[in-house]
């Protein structure tokens, strides 16, 4: 059956009122800034069911049940998925559309995907008639037939080549800008987002492109510029490369080969190893490792080999332990210093590339290995600490015979005997806090919390007031944290800084029947109890504390380093530059 595009629902929501639809059907009353009644769900008493009208959402207390306008008529009138936008539509009185079917192609534009295709197909026909464009992607070894097989284009130098091809009427620039291919100016008009870069089109699985990345011709400072989150496109769930790879075999690939950088896998993919993708300019996430295990049973991360290379290999192991179980396994490469994928396979060859896959290390000797670095295994008190370092990793496993192999092994090197090591993995580690010597509250007002803890308050409140997006600062630094939860924070703010028109309802839907959803509708629900401060400065106290945690972390790590070799004199200056932050 065809499927009704995101971009209507976002659209849907937009039009309609939650407050207006469940009222038809729940008796409401105003409280405070959110409607009361009893839950149509229970037999309450006592009214505990809550319309919410900013985030668009119902929260009912007494059956646990929460979610939009779509979930509140999917549950009360126990509608289908689809039932309940359509019933949503007439009463905006507005059509649903559908995507595929077997409609002919229309010349009208239906919508972000529709502006996508047009894009695409313009920047085909502009890198054929821009001879430096060309030349370049030659000058890197690209032949015209890989170009060819990832749809390889060129946005020329022009802020307007593109735009023009979307007149105001009919809605057609908008769905341009909706697709994040043009940047709407200030005093009205747009003008185009990405110029003079090579672009390489990014696709979901069914082929669709849905974003692009480009890289600069010029020595623009943004190397590459990846499409906006848009309710079509979502870094964190998407791969670059994984559609070309999947239509190169016809069974199941056998591994898939994650890598860095579009340039990457097109240059694998033009030495016959098919099955590399890419991550789009984020660390991995959960949300990828997902989308890979259904494609294939084994993915190969491949990463540099100096530090930066060695952490990010580090988050994405943190990312697979708990998606490796039953017959699906993840292994780890490092490349040779100063070569990426691109570079290292046109030098050696498609077969040595292979040959260093072949030889990717398991994912239980990278995790164990990297443990026993930070221990000294040759004393009793190294050895002491390898449990507790290990405990928040293997908790993540489940049950199996990884875990099982692991904690054998972990035996083995700390020569503790079965019951006392599972007793130290199962001991809970002490509050971060008490360990690092608390932090003083800030100005008295709040005390700091440990663990995820600012994570969850700051999307609490931009859930809340997604105006605060806009105020988030310094995100590129806290973006190195390694913290659970802390792609969802950075995605939301990405969000709503390019949507501040949308509420949470519309966020949560984007992510209906997935983990993150989950997640989201949680920490939607939770109670947000207010220290005394604003939204505002409480929101820009957490991230401020997240920032603070990522720079102490970064100074940890070039400390430690230190001990291990003299730091290189761009590391000495950023060490300094981090230690005189306040
Ligand atoms: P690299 O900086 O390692 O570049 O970025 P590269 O892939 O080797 O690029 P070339 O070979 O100079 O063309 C790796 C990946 O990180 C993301 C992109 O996805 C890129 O492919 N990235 C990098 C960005 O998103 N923005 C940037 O400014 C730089
Ligand atoms: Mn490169």
């Amino acid at each position: 059956m065809s499927r009704i595009p995101d971009s209507f629902i976002q659209d849907l929501l937009s039009r309609i009122d939650i407050v207006e639809v469940v009222g038809s059907r729940v008796e409401l009353k105003r409280a405070g800034r959110e409607y009361r009644g009893l839950s149509p769900f229970t037999n309450e008493k006592s009214p505990s069911f809550f319309v919410n009208p900013a985030k668009q959402m119902f929260f009912d207390f007494s059956s646990g049940k929460n979610g939009t306008a779509i979930t509140f008529l999917m549950e009360n009138d126990r509608l289908s998925f689809v039932e309940a936008i359509e019933e949503l539509a007439k009463r905006a009185g507005v059509d649903v559309p559908r995507e595929g079917g077997n409609e002919v192609a229309r010349l009208v534009l239906d919508g972000p995907l529709d502006a996508l295709a047009v894009a695409e197909k313009f920047y085909r026909s502009q890198l054929k008639s821009h001879q430096p464009a060309i030349d370049y992607l030659k000058k890197r070894g690209l032949d015209g037939e890989t170009a060819k097989l990832f749809n390889v284009g060129f946005a020329p130098e022009s802020w307007d080549a593109l735009t023009r091809l979307f007149p105001e009427a009919d809605g057609q620039r908008q769905h341009a800008m909706d697709a994040g291919l043009l940047i709407e100016r200030d005093g009205g008009g747009a003008y185009d987002r990405f110029r003079n870069r090579v672009m390489f089109p990014i696709r979901d699985t069914r082929g669709r492109t849905i974003g692009f990345g480009g890289r600069t011709l010029a020595n623009d400072p943004a190397k590459y510029l990846n499409s906006p989150e848009t309710p079509l496109f979502h870094k964190g769930r998407n791969l670059f490369g994984l559609f070309e790879a999947k239509q190169s075999t016809k069974s199941e690939l056998a591994s898939l080969l994650v890598v860095e950088g579009y340039m990457d896998v097109v240059m694998l993919a033009q030495h016959g190893i098919r099955n590399a993708v890419a991550t789009l300019g984020t660390a991995t996430t959960r949300e990828h490792l997902t989308l890979l295990f259904k494609s294939t049973r084994r993915a190969v991360f491949c990463f540099d080999g100096d530090r930066a290379g060695r952490s990010a290999a580090w988050r994405a192991l943190e990312q697979a332990l708990p998606e490796v179980f039953d017959d699906r396994e993840c292994r780890f490469m490092f490349l040779p210093d100063g070569h990426d994928p691109d570079s290292l396979v046109q030098e050696v060859g498609a077969d040595a590339f292979r040959s260093l896959i072949e030889q990717a290390q398991p994912l239980s000797h990278f995790l164990l290995g990297e443990l026993q670095k930070q221990v000294n295994i040759a004393t009793l008190d190294g050895r002491a600490r390898l449990p507790g370092l290990a405990r928040p990793h293997v908790e993540k496993l489940r049950d199996g015979p990884l875990r099982a192999l692991i904690v054998d092994e972990l035996a083995r090197l700390t020569r503790l005997g079965r019951a006392d090591l599972e007793a130290a993995l199962a001991s809970r580690p002490k509050p971060e806090a008490a360990a690092a010597g608390a932090q003083p509250a800030e100005g008295g007002r709040r005390v700091e919390s440990p663990g995820a803890k600012p994570v969850r308050v700051a999307l609490q409140l931009l859930l809340e007031e997604p105006a605060l997006a806009a105020k988030a600062e310094h995100l590129g630094q806290i973006e190195m944290l390694a913290q659970p939860g802390l792609d969802i924070l950075l995605d939301s703010i990405e969000f709503f800084r390019e949507h501040p028109e949308a509420h949470a309802a519309q966020w949560l839907e984007l992510h209906r029947g997935t983990a993150r959803g989950a997640a989201l509708m949680r920490i939607s629900a939770m109670p947000l109890t207010l220290a005394g401060a604003s939204l505002d400065e409480e929101f820009l106290d957490c991230m401020n504390h997240l920032r603070k945690r990522a720079i102490r972390e970064r100074q940890q790590a070039l400390l430690d380093l230190a001990r291990e070799r003299p730091l290189e004199a761009f590391e000495q200056s950023e060490l300094l530059a981090l230690m005189q932050r306040p």
